[in-house]
């Protein structure tokens, strides 16, 4: 039998983290799912017992230094095919240069850009050679050419991870290596709200869908979970 396919997925007990540990898991691979509170992660222990031993789930939160630069070490000799940092938060409510204090600023551009960003680098001797793919959960409002204001705080975050993103780009592409910077669509999940137009179940399709394309492409792609390029 064919070896399985081994995908990582940061923040992955609810949302779009959690529909795409599930597609991964429908699409025959294993996953290591993480989890900033695993013990509270109901619906990712439910998955791990109806698909016994394909699902691990490791305690990461990505704010915390100790566990964003020891995670890579926990990993022993696993391989990875697949990671996607998913992990991300909207910011604070207001959304307004504005209005920003320096805290919420920092705040949100560690957790949704520079973690992201440093995780990824830390996983790179982790990741196959040669089929092996990297991928941030971006969003089409970190694309600078098609902004048309509002939010700019979150803007700014997903802005700056596409930013450091092509920066380890640059870093990686000796390595035979994939890099994505995907857009989930607008999903209905905590973050995205009742009123989104995606499912987290079509847009979970999609990620994996594109995941599973651009192996081998050996390139670093702005793309839309339907398969779309994106302007940067
Ligand atoms: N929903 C959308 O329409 C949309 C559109 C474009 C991009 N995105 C991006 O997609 C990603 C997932 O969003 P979502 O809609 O699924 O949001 P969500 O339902 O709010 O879930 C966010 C996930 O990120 C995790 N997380 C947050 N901070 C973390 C940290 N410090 N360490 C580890 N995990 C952390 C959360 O864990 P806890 O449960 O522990 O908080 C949760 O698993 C985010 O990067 C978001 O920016 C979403």
């Amino acid at each position: 039998m064919a070896e399985s396919r081994l995908a990582l997925v940061v923040g992955a007990n609810r949302g779009i983290g959690l529909g795409v540990t599930k597609e991964f898991l429908a699409h025959g691979w294993d996953v290591i799912a993480t989890a900033r509170q695993p013990d509270k992660a109901a619906a990712l222990h439910a998955l791990a017992a109806s698909h016994p031993g394909r699902v691990s789930i490791p305690r990461l939160d990505i704010n915390n230094p100790a566990d964003l630069d020891g995670f890579a070490g926990t990993l022993g000799g696993k391989m990875l095919d697949a990671v996607l940092v998913n992990a991300g938060v909207s910011g604070p409510d207001h959304r307004s240069a504005s209005k920003a204090t320096a805290e919420e600023t920092g705040a949100l551009m560690f957790t949704n850009a520079i973690a992201p960003v440093r995780l990824a680098r830390s996983l790179a001797d982790h990741v196959r050679p040669g089929s092996g793919v990297v991928a941030f959960t971006s969003s089409v409002m970190g694309s600078v050419a098609v902004n048309p204001g509002g939010h700019e705080l979150y803007r700014a975050s997903k802005a700056a991870l596409n930013s450091l993103a092509r920066g380890l780009w640059g870093e990686l592409s000796g390595r035979n290596l994939t890099l994505v910077s995907l857009h989930p669509g607008w999903v209905r999940t905590d973050m995205g709200g009742q009123a989104a137009a995606v499912s987290v179940e079509d847009s979970a399709a999609g990620v994996v869908a594109v995941l599973e394309a651009q192996t081998g492409a050996h390139q670093h792609r702005f793309l839309s979970y339907t398969g779309e390029e994106l302007p940067w």
